[in-house]
């Protein structure tokens, strides 16, 4: 796996190195403090916006600290990030998402935002769903950036063509394309093979199969009747009928790699959360030539949302925190959401952001977002974190994982192991 934990770019060995210079010339007060932000956002499109992030605080005359952790999905940012605070040096900011907002906040090293929520009056633009993640026992401690949706097909269109098929709206039609695909001499589904990917596949064919209800009662509930149950069973059995049509170098593969294939046709299809089409458009690519974004088969009607944003930890420096508050104010800001959502793939999280110069994929999520709320088949990510703690969600992505990568492991031990996580 190609995980560098705790890389910090070199960049910002640099700047450490001539801000040091710079206080020990005696210029320390024209130097700015650090923002230290933790974050997971090495891909092509993620850097891309993080950079418009950058850019913004250094236009305000405060310093970003990169704190770069690869990994998709966030494991080993997360796992960096616990002994960062167990040491008693943590970042500014973290990428820190759902549950776990909650989980940190109760240790009681989150920072208050309250007085600038009020300023920018984030309880009038942001949806209630999203401002409840940001709070803890009512008070602001983080800070919202986008919405993704997680249950989208992104479909290389000459595959498509030269497979003769249209974009697959049910199982038995994407079952028939990567038949298609696959004899064309294409790789029918680009899939990188690490557990947090097997989990998202496996929960946008959950909510496929089994509907918004089954999936709430199934993930968010934990209901062991639907955990185990002749739905879920036919989920799981969905779920393997597509590895065939991965291949056998998946192993490991970054989610980037496998978005790679399908932007050079060497794909034809791939799962994945809308953090893909910032691939497709840093390679220059354009929705509806290139490359298709379709709603995974079955799931037109309803939307599994992600959530990212950025918790603040209580810092004892006040320039440091200087800092971090105009990071939070910036992040909130109308320009900042419509620029860096350009850029990753997402739509933005808070109202009034002018959405002229979305493509169709997001004009299309944001369409959706709303419609799902209305019809009630709005649902959290699960593989994405928003909906259980850390410690319940591993169990559950591992199962998903061994079932996936083991043909020996059945669908009745796999429901066995999720049905566990309830004691
Ligand atoms: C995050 C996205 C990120 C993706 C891949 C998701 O969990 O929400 O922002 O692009 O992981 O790393």
């Amino acid at each position: 796996m190609n995980r560098k934990v705790g890389r910090v770019k070199a960049g910002s060995k640099l700047k450490g190195w001539v801000l040091g210079g710079a206080m020990a010339l005696g210029l320390a007060t024209a130097v700015a403090a650090q923002v230290e932000v933790l974050h997971w956002w090495t891909a092509g499109g993620e850097a891309k916006s993080v950079a418009e992030l950058k850019t913004l605080l250094a236009n305000q005359g405060h310093q970003w600290r990169d704190f770069a952790v690869e990994g998709g999905g966030g494991d080993s940012a997360m796992a960096v990030l616990g002994d960062r605070v167990a040491n008693g040096n943590p970042p500014a900011a973290a990428q820190i998402k759902g549950p776990a907002i909650q989980e940190w906040g109760k240790k009681g090293v989150l920072a208050n935002l309250d007085d600038i929520a009020r300023e920018q009056a984030w309880d009038a633009q942001v949806p209630r769903v999203v401002g409840d993640i940001m709070k803890v026992d009512g008070h602001y401690v983080a800070v919202p950036v986008n919405v993704h949706r997680v249950n989208w097909l992104w479909i290389n269109r000459e595959a498509l063509r030269r497979a003769g098929g249209r974009p697959p709206r049910s199982w038995e039609e994407f079952f028939a394309v990567a038949e298609r695909m696959q004899k064309a001499g294409v790789i029918a589904v680009a899939h990188g093979g690490q557990p947090w990917q097997e989990f998202t596949t496996f929960e946008v064919v959950a909510l496929s199969v089994g509907g918004a209800d089954f999936y709430r009662r199934a993930f968010v509930k934990l209901d062991p009747a639907a955990l185990r149950s002749p739905a879920m069973e036919q989920v799981l059995t969905t779920f393997r009928r597509i590895k065939p049509y991965t291949d056998k170098a998946a192993t490991g593969r970054d989610w980037n790699k496998a978005t790679a294939m399908v932007i050079k046709g060497e794909a034809g299809m791939q799962f994945m959360g809308d953090w893909a089409k910032g691939e497709f458009l840093a390679a220059g690519q354009k929705p509806g030539e290139q490359f298709l974004c379709v709603a995974a088969p079955g799931t037109e009607r309803s939307y599994i949302f992600n959530i990212d944003s950025f918790a603040m930890f209580q810092l004892k420096d006040p320039r440091a925190a200087q800092g971090q508050r105009a990071l939070v104010k910036t992040i909130m800001s109308p320009g900042f959401q419509e620029t860096f959502n350009l850029n990753k793939g997402s739509i933005p999280v808070v109202t009034g952001v002018n959405r002229d110069r979305f493509d169709r994929c997001s004009q299309e999520s944001s369409a959706h977002f709303a419609a799902s709320a209305m019809l009630n088949n709005l649902v959290p990510s699960i593989a994405h974190r928003m909906v259980q703690g850390d410690a319940k969600e591993k169990v559950l992505r591992e199962a998903v994982a061994a079932f996936w990568n083991d043909e020996r492991v059945t669908a009745d031990e796999t429901m066995g192991k999720f049905v566990a996580v309830v004691k």
